[in-house]
C-alpha cells in the first residue's frame, strides 16, 4: 500500500449553523505530515470553525474530513491523535507548573492490545463503531443541509462502513492509567520542550502570560498527539512577547517534529512562521500557498492587501505586457487581453526613488515620512493617488522626486468582479465611511458584534470599553448587486457620480463599471440599460457596506 502522507485532508467541507450562517464553504485542503499550516483571515473567516471540526468539537454540514487516509467524521475528539491550544488558556490557578500539565494525563486512559494465552491477539467485532456508524446514518437521513443525491453517495459509503464493521473482526483493548513513573517522564519531557523545566514546582499565578501560554502549550504536547491545533494561541501577549513567542513556537516544531496547524489574523506572525498559509475570507479560501508565494504573488486584491501594505491600483492593459497606472504606461511580465481592467499590485519596498524628477519613469511629492528602524515609510502624492514607499535612504518631504517601477515588481491580477473592495477608505468624523471622497452613511457597529453608537462612539456589548473611529482607515466592501444607480444627479440619494466606462451584458442581466473623476469604480450589476459615458449616480444602502478595520481595534479605545 502507499503510504497516504498526508496526514489530514479536508474535502469540499462546508459548515452550515442551524441560523443558517455558513462559516465554512467548500473548503479544500490537504496538510503533509510535519507541516506547519496556518489559517489567516480576519475575524469571522472561518478559522475557528475549521479547526473546531478538524479537533472533532463541530461537525461539517458537508464534505469529509480524512486523517492518514481515514474518514474521522464519527471519531470523537478524545479518540482523535489530535491537541488543542486555545487563546484562553484555563490553567488550574491552585495547582503549580507540574501538576497543571499533568492533570489530563492522569485521567488518560491507554489502550493495551488483548493477546489470548497463545500471544495472539484477541479479535471482536467492534459494537461501538457499528453503533456510531448507525448514529451517523441516523443524523445523515435527518440532515436538511444535504441534497437528495448527496444524501445518497453519503449513505452508501457508510452502508458499505457498517457492513464491514459487522463483518470485520478487530483488535481488543483493556484501558490502563499512566503510572505516576511514566506521567512524571512525559511531564519533564514536555516542560523541557517548552524551556519551563526549571519552573515546575512554580505556583501558575506568578507565571507571566508567555510562560502561562507555555505551560499550556506543554498540557497540549504530553498527550504525544500527531497533530498539535493553535487557535490564536498568542493573542492575549503583548508584541514584545508574541515575538519571542513567534520563534519559540517554531523551534518547538522543529523540536517535536509534528503537524501544527496554526490560526491567526496576523500576517506577520502567518509569514514568520507557516511552511505553508491559507488565506481566508468569508469561509472561502482565497489563496493556499508558501509565505513567499503569497506574498510575491497574491491572487486577488483581497490577498495582497491582507498580506503586508501594499499599494494596489485599478490598471488597464494597453498593449502587450504594458499595463496603464499612474497616468503612466509600464512594462510588465503578465500577460493580459489588451484594454482587460485589472488590478495591479506594488509592494512599498520594491518602489525605487530616483533623486532627479525628471529622470525617473514617474513624478511625485514626498508628503510624509516615518522612521521605521531599519528604513523611512513615505507617503508619496502620484497625481491624485497615493504611493506607499519604504526605502532605507533619507529622503526630504515636500519636494518632487523622481519614481521608477521595475517590471518585475508589478503584479497583476485578474480582477474581482465578486465584490467592490475599496482598500483606502476611513470612517470621518461623523461616522460615514468615506469612499473616493464622498461620504457612505455606514453601520458603524458592526465593527464590533453587539456593540451599539452613543454619541459618537462605539460601546461595547458589556458596555466596559469605548471606541472613537474618526479617521480610522478600513476596507469597505460592496456587493455588486448592493449598488443602486440613481439617474437624477440632484437627488439626495446620489453619494457619487461616475461615467459608465464598461458595460457587459451577462444573460439577463448587465454589468456596469461606473468611474468617477477620482478613477474609483463601482461595479454594479442592473437589470436596467444604460449606455457607455452616461454619467450616473451611485446609491448604497448602510447596511449593505461591509467595513474591516486596517488595524487592531484596541487602537481606537478612548
Ligand atoms: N456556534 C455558532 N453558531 C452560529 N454561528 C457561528 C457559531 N460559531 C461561529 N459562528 C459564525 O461563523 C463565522 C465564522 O466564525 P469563526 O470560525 O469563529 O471565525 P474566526 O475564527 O475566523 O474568527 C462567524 O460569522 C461566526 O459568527
Ligand atoms: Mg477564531
Amino acid at each position: 500500500m502507499i503510504e497516504n502522507k498526508h496526514i489530514i485532508e479536508l474535502n469540499h467541507v462546508s459548515k452550515i449553523f442551524d441560523d443558517d450562517t455558513i462559516a465554512v464553504n467548500d473548503f479544500n485542503l490537504y496538510v503533509r505530515k510535519g507541516e506547519f499550516v496556518t489559517f489567516l483571515g480576519p475575524s469571522g473567516c472561518g478559522k475557528s470553525t475549521t479547526l473546531r471540526m478538524i479537533a472533532g468539537f463541530d461537525f461539517p454540514t458537508k464534505g469529509e474530513i480524512l486523517l492518514n487516509g481515514k474518514d474521522i467524521s464519527s471519531m470523537p475528539p478524545n479518540k482523535r491523535p489530535i491537541n488543542m491550544v486555545f487563546q484562553r488558556y484555563a490553567l488550574f490557578p491552585h495547582l503549580d507548573v507540574f501538576e497543571n500539565v499533568a492533570f489530563g494525563l492522569r485521567l488518560k486512559k491507554i489502550p493495551i492490545q488483548k493477546m489470548d494465552k497463545n500471544g495472539q491477539p484477541i479479535l471482536k467485532i467492534n459494537n461501538k463503531k457499528v453503533s456510531d456508524i448507525k448514529d451517523d446514518i441516523k443524523s445523515t437521513k435527518k440532515n436538511r443541509h444535504l441534497t437528495e443525491e448527496e444524501k445518497l453517495e453519503k449513505l452508501a459509503s457508510l452502508n458499505k462502513l457498517l457492513e464491514a464493521a459487522k463483518t470485520t473482526p478487530e483488535p481488543t483493548y483493556d484501558y490502563r492509567k499512566l503510572t505516576p513513573k511514566e506521567i512524571s517522564t512525559r511531564v519533564s519531557r514536555g516542560l523541557k520542550i517548552v524551556d519551563l523545566d526549571s519552573l515546575e514546582d512554580r505556583d501558575v499565578t506568578t507565571l507571566s502570560g508567555g510562560q502561562q501560554q507555555r505551560v499550556a502549550i506543554a498540557r497540549a504536547i504530553v498527550n504525544e498527539p500527531e497533530i498539535l491545533l493553535l487557535d490564536e494561541p498568542l493573542g492575549a501577549l503583548d508584541l514584545k512577547m508574541r515575538k519571542d513567542m513567534q520563534i519559540e513556537l517554531k523551534e518547538m516544531h522543529e523540536k517535536l517534529g509534528i503537524t501544527f496547524i496554526y490560526v491567526t489574523h496576523d500576517q506577520e506572525e502567518a509569514l514568520t512562521m507557516s511552511d505553508t498559509i491559507v488565506v481566508m475570507k468569508d469561509g472561502v479560501i482565497q489563496q493556499i500557498g508558501t509565505p513567499k508565494s503569497i506574498y510575491d504573488e497574491p491572487k486577488n486584491a483581497f490577498v495582497a492587501d491582507f498580506i503586508g501594505e501594499s499599494n494596489i491600483y485599478n490598471a488597464t492593459m494597453i498593449g502587450k505586457m504594458c499595463v496603464r497606472f499612474l497616468d503612466h504606461n509600464f512594462s510588465c511580465l503578465d500577460d493580459f487581453p489588451i484594454n482587460e481592467k485589472v488590478d495591479v499590485v506594488v509592494r512599498p519596498e520594491d518602489v525605487i526613488f530616483v533623486k532627479d524628477p525628471s529622470k525617473g519613469m514617474i513624478k511625485g511629492t514626498i508628503i510624509t515620512k516615518i522612521f521605521k528602524g531599519v528604513n523611512y515609510q513615505y507617503t508619496v502624492m502620484v497625481g491624485k493617488n497615493e504611493l506607499l514607499v519604504k526605502d532605507t535612504h533619507d529622503f526630504p518631504i515636500n519636494e518632487e522626486i523622481g519614481i521608477d517601477i521595475e517590471k518585475d515588481s508589478i503584479q497583476i491580477m485578474k480582477k474581482d468582479f465578486t465584490t467592490n473592495i475599496y482598500t483606502d477608505a476611513w470612517i470621518d468624523k461623523n461616522n460615514a465611511v468615506q469612499i473616493d471622497d464622498n461620504p457612505f452613511v455606514c453601520d458603524i457597529a458592526q465593527i464590533l458584534p453587539g456593540s451599539k453608537l452613543e454619541d459618537g462612539n462605539l460601546i461595547s456589548k458589556d458596555g466596559k470599553h469605548r471606541y472613537n473611529f474618526n479617521d480610522a482607515d478600513v476596507v469597505a466592501e460592496i456587493a455588486l448587486d448592493k449598488i443602486d444607480i440613481v439617474d437624477d444627479l440632484s437627488s439626495s440619494e446620489c453619494q457619487a457620480i461616475g461615467e459608465i466606462v464598461d458595460s457587459v451584458y451577462k444573460g439577463d442581466h448587465y454589468q456596469y463599471i461606473i468611474r468617477t473623476e477620482n478613477d474609483e469604480d463601482f461595479v454594479c450589476i442592473t437589470p436596467y440599460n444604460y449606455n457607455l459615458n452616461d454619467k450616473v449616480g451611485v446609491h448604497v444602502k448602510p447596511e449593505d457596506i461591509k467595513l474591516r478595520l486596517k488595524k487592531e481595534i484596541s487602537e481606537y479605545e478612548i
